[in-house]
């Protein structure tokens, strides 16, 4: 979503702010900003569209000065424009912010401030804050931000500069995250580390209301009591180029190729054979497990369709009920759930709004919460019970790949603590399915070698309006997130219906020509799927496989057939989407799209 950076040094600030905000342009954003002071005075440059416009207006009128603030902007309140972009400063010219989130009662500010003979330009709800700090300083910009603060409600993350005290930054968040970088002589902030990493390694993870003041001296943590904070730095151990395209065309292609390490990863000191799972950051009980009545597994999109296979895994080993839901619909409809239900949020960002939210009404009504996150520090990591870490590494690409499979191996990690914790599944089982977990890299290996025959039938087919996702049991999930992965990127229409629905309506829409990918990995249900793919053939379907490489039958039924390498029905879906994100992403080659940052979406969905 919105992206913050902000510097304090020794160095002209200009090119630093747009060079940290290039960083973050992964999570979306339709205009840019920065503030600098310059000699006292505090100039703001900002406007609609790309990073490119930014910087054409800087060289056309450049910013001389070592301490300043940036912004990327994804709209919420105000539609796109250079009015509305960040920063945003007080009539007089003396505060500047960005902020990312929302000020649910901006409104009431502003007519408060209006009374008091405040103006406002923009539509935004950010333009409140600096005229509060304005309003409220009274020789003390700490004093003035944090009574600004004070008066806000909903979820921020600010950074404040002002002509007051104009050698320094002031920062504060809440319900959106925030970094304090720590260099030599230098100090940023950032609304995520990869905006800082060409700087330093070195961080501190920002919790909810504490304050930081940055001056070229250093950097003071406080609580909103104004209470000093003494925190330990977080190194970074992924490097800058882990955040950078290294040699591939887009982040999503190389995002895709780097699967095998994240499946492996993942799994690392986790998994080993003869042993029981290790869960460094998950704490349960036998006697706990063993009294669970429920478990609830709540997520978005990807991640929500990551759930939809934890659902089938869990149950199948751990014999527990699983119900997975939609974060925005699970929220909302109070869910029957007490003290003994477990619930899951399964969150890549561990920032997303709704899922945030279903965590803390889950807590409030008694329940254990386990958060699967890729991002050490984010909000759902901080606030769950229990923690299982996804070891994918940073995610650029809107469109999520590596962190799915990573997910996926998550709900295994799960599935088999809990079935060890109750004894619900025999032994050698288990030990059969972590056996072959550890092969899975390699296999994923193999996978990707089929990328051209993906790239052929994706330049074969991208011209089509729509196409369909068909599959039974884990192969439906599985093509679920086919179909989003394929919508989101090359903006064709797709469905993913589960294979013994077709009769039951969409079979009318399949007529001559019509692409449908069909997935066959599931032993028990092949037979099924197959009836399934003659239906659709005999009304002139061309049909793509994805099967198991022991189904030499498919080919002569369908048009083409992908391949994946033998393994347990219940691991078949970290392979076989696989060839379903190659096809979602050569499609969208082929029609000219931005792969890594999709029209409408944003990476990280920190609001409603
Ligand atoms: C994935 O390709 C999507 N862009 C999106 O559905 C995403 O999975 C969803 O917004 C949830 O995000 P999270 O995992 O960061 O919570």
């Amino acid at each position: 979503m919105c992206g913050i950076v902000g510097f304090v040094g020794k160095s002209e600030a200009s090119p630093i702010l747009i060079e940290g905000l290039s960083k973050l342009e992964y999570r979306g954003y339709d205009s840019a900003g920065i503030a600098v002071m310059e000699n006292e005075d505090l100039k703001v440059i900002k406007c609609k569209g790309r990073l490119a416009n930014l910087q054409n207006k800087l060289n056309e009128c450049p910013i001389k000065g070592e301490i300043g603030i940036g912004h990327t902007r994804w709209a919420t309140h105000g539609e796109p424009s250079d009015v509305n972009s960040h920063p945003h400063s007080n009539g007089k010219g003396t505060v500047s912010v960005v902020h990312n989130g929302i000020i649910e009662n901006y409104l009431y500010l502003r007519e408060k401030l209006m009374s008091k003979g405040y103006e406002f330009l923009s539509d935004t709800d950010t333009e409140v804050i600096p005229n509060l700090v304005d309003y409220y300083y009274d020789g003390d910009l700490l004093e003035a931000v944090m009574k600004a603060v004070s008066k806000m409600e909903g979820s921020y993350a600010i950074v404040v500069i002002s002509t007051k005290e104009p050698d320094k930054l002031i920062a504060v968040r809440k319900d959106s995250p925030l970094i304090v970088g720590v260099g030599k002589e230098e100090y940023f902030i950032a609304s995520d580390i990869p905006a800082v990493l060409n700087h330093t390694r070195d961080v501190y993870l920002l919790e909810d209301k504490e304050f930081v003041v940055l001056t070229r001296e250093g950097i003071e943590l406080f609580t909103e009591d104004r209470e000093k904070i003494n925190k330990e730095i977080y190194h970074v151990t992924w490097n800058a180029d882990a955040a950078e395209k290294g040699g591939y065309e887009d982040f999503m292609l190389k995002e895709i190729h780097e699967q095998p390490k994240a499946i492996r990863d993942t799994m690392t000191s986790r998994i080993t054979l003869n042993n029981p799972v290790v869960l460094d950051k998950i704490n349960m009980e036998e006697s706990y497990a063993k009294n669970i009545e429920k478990i609830y597994i709540v997520a978005c999109g990807t991640a929500y369709h990551a759930g939809v296979i934890g659902k089938y895994a869990i149950e199948k080993l751990s014999r527990t009920t699983v119900e997975v839901d939609i974060a925005s619909e699970f929220r909302y409809r109070n869910p029957i759930i007490n003290d003994k239900t477990l619930v899951i949020v399964i969150s890549q960002s561990g920032e997303t709004a709704d899922t945030l939210a279903v965590l803390r009404e889950s807590k409030r009504k008694g329940c254990r919460v386990i958060a699967v996150t890729n991002v050490v520090g984010s909000s759902v990591s901080r606030e769950a019970d229990d923690v299982l870490y996804t070891w994918a590494g940073p995610e650029i690409a809107v469109a999520s790949t590596k962190a799915y499979v990573t997910q996926l191996i998550a709900m295994y990690i799960i599935a088999i603590h809990l079935a060890e914790l109750k004894g619900s599944t025999k032994t050698e089982e288990l030990e059969e399915i972590k056996k072959e977990m550890l092969k899975l890299p390699e296999k994923a290996e193999e996978v990707l070698k089929h990328k051209e025959a993906l790239q052929k039938f994706a330049s074969k087919t991208y011209m089509h309006r729509d196409m369909f996702f068909l599959g039974r049991g884990l192969d439906y999930a599985v093509a679920m997130e086919g179909s989003l992965k394929l919508k989101e990127i090359s903006y064709i229409h797709s469905e993913a219906y589960a294979g013994g629905e077709l009769k039951h309506g969409p079979i009318a829409l399949i007529e001559n020509g019509t692409v449908v990918i069909s997935l066959l990995t599931q032993r028990e249900l092949q037979d099924k799927m197959v009836s399934n793919i003659r239906e659709v053939v005999t009304r002139g379907a061309k049909v793509m496989a994805i099967t198991s490489e022991d189904n030499k039958n498919m080919e002569k039924i369908a048009d083409s057939v992908i391949y994946i390498p033998k393994t347990l029905d219940i691991l078949s879906p970290v392979l076989s989407v696989i060839p379903l994100q190659l096809i979602a992403y050569y499609m969208a080659k082929q029609k000219g799209c931005d792969v890594d940052k999709p029209r409408n979406l944003a990476k990280s969905v920190t609001v409603e």
